[in-house]
């Protein structure tokens, strides 16, 4: 894809413009300098008030403060410190992270010697999801050379430090992403998020302080600490600083990814990086966050993509993969997907993410067949409640999202569905039944 005249890379910076498995040319583009910069020149606790100045956020999904939680990790008490990059992305509709492990691995190794550095720890371990073969070959080549030339490994750069690092396979389902349950997975047993507190911060791999970022987090620490806080601070809004890497599906012209100043609103990411709506497409929806996050309907097209202005509007920003969908969407035909895909993926040990997925996805294959019944609605209402509220992790929770959002924006849509057994955009088979034979 090419890089539009307005995006600002920071993340995706050498994209497309280094040999990814040629580490000299990773060094002739500032490669490692940050790492030589904050190890001759800074102590930990100034590396991690810069992070905390540049206001970077982590970019997994939560938009927890980076600084804060690496100087948790440093505060915590513990012989051996772990850091994990997680780089499951299993996310329907998410290539953002897959896009720096394979197009610039070493950014990443650089960020966690820097984070190692910062917060104590000797160890790290990027856990990068199991499909990805080419990613997976690309780090361990990456990691291969960074020992040859002393990025990793005993007295790095000549000083007193040691950082080790491998890549961990990914033991494939949604939920190894899910912090805790992707520390289980790494420990040999069955990925199931652990209940917390205790945080990984404090009790993470083996009991010890682990400090677990996601992929785009790290990748933005080598130009904050080449650049300073001050320069990052000038991108994005009053509370979200920086880009954010978006991955572009669905009715637009320019599919595949961008990397855009946080605020930047979805109507301008459709208008002016995207190209556009479709022909004869007009603006439905979109659904941000893969599986996992918000239904954004017409009138929140203008809403800053930035973690306090979705809050304010009850939406989550998600990862950062955007499906936008047009007219000929229908609202029940997506809700089943998303179903469909947490029905599969639920670990089954709480009660309302089992049942809860199942029997939404049932009741809404019914209501697509024709056969809706009162109350419908109302059941799925509680299920999205019950789920929001009550699932035992972040995934449970996640499966009542995009179905609160579909009921809120969308009711006499799904009213219609059931009542009428009518689908405006003719794509449940109850349309099939309603629609007048052509004479
Ligand atoms: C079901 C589920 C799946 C998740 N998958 C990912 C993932 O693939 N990558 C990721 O970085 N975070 C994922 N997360 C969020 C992580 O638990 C964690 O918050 C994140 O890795 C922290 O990194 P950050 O502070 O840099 O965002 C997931 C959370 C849940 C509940």
């Amino acid at each position: 894809m090419t890089v539009h005249l307005k995006e600002e890379r920071v993340v995706l910076r050498r994209v497309g413009k280094i040999n990814p498995e040629k580490i000299e040319e990773y060094l002739s583009t500032e490669g490692y300098q940050a790492l030589g910069k904050v190890i001759s020149e800074m102590k930990s606790v100034e590396i991690i008030e810069e992070i905390k100045l540049s206001g970077l956020r982590g970019r997994g999904g939560a938009g927890f403060p980076t600084g804060l939680k690496w100087d948790f990790v440093r505060k915590a008490a513990g012989n051996q410190k772990y850091i994990i990059c997680n780089a499951d992305e299993s996310e329907p509709g998410a290539f953002k992270d897959r896009l720096v492990l394979e197009n610039d691995p070493h950014s990443l190794i650089e960020a966690m010697a820097i984070a190692a550095y910062a917060v104590g720890a000797t160890k790290g371990i990027i856990y990068i999801r199991g499909e990805y073969k080419k990613s997976q070959e690309r780090m361990r080549l990456a990691i291969r050379q960074a020992y040859e030339h002393g990025y990793l490994g005993n007295r790095i750069l000549g000083h007193e430090f040691q950082f080790d690092l491998q890549v961990h396979s990914g033991a494939g389902g949604y939920v190894c992403g899910e912090e805790t349950a992707l520390i289980e997975s790494i420990e040999g047993k069955r990925a199931e998020p652990r209940r917390r507190p205790p945080y990984p911060t404090t009790s993470g791999l083996w009991g010890m302080p682990t400090l677990i970022n996601n992929v785009e987090t790290l990748a933005n620490i080598p130009a904050i600490l080449l650049k300073g806080a001050d320069w990052y601070q000038t991108l994005g809004t009053v509370e979200s600083k920086g880009t954010k890497v978006f991955t572009l599906l669905g009715a637009v012209n320019n599919k595949g990814y961008i990397e855009v100043p946080m605020g930047t609103t979805m109507r301008e990411i459709i208008d002016e990086y995207a190209g556009g709506m479709l022909e004869e497409s007009e603006f439905k929806l979109a659904l941000t966050g893969g599986s996992s996050g918000s239904i954004v309907p017409v009138s929140l097209q203008d809403v800053p993509l930035a973690y306090e202005a979705y809050q304010e509007a009850g939406i989550f920003l998600g990862s950062g993969s955007l499906l936008i969908c047009d007219q000929n969407t229908c609202i029940i035909d997506l809700l089943k997907v998303v179903f469909n895909f947490f029905k599969k993926e639920s670990c089954g040990r709480c009660a309302p993410c089992r049942i809860g997925a199942k029997k939404g996805f049932e009741i809404l294959n019914r209501i697509s067949a024709g056969q809706g019944r009162s109350g419908d609605l109302e059941t799925l209402e509680m299920f999205a409640d019950q789920l929001r509220e009550g699932a035992n992790c972040g995934l449970g929770n996640a499966v009542g999202i995009p179905l609160t959002g579909g009921i809120k924006y969308f009711r006499e849509e799904i009213l219609t569905h059931i009542e009428e057994r009518i689908c405006m955009a003719q794509t449940c088979p109850v349309a099939k039944v309603e629609q007048p034979e052509l004479v």
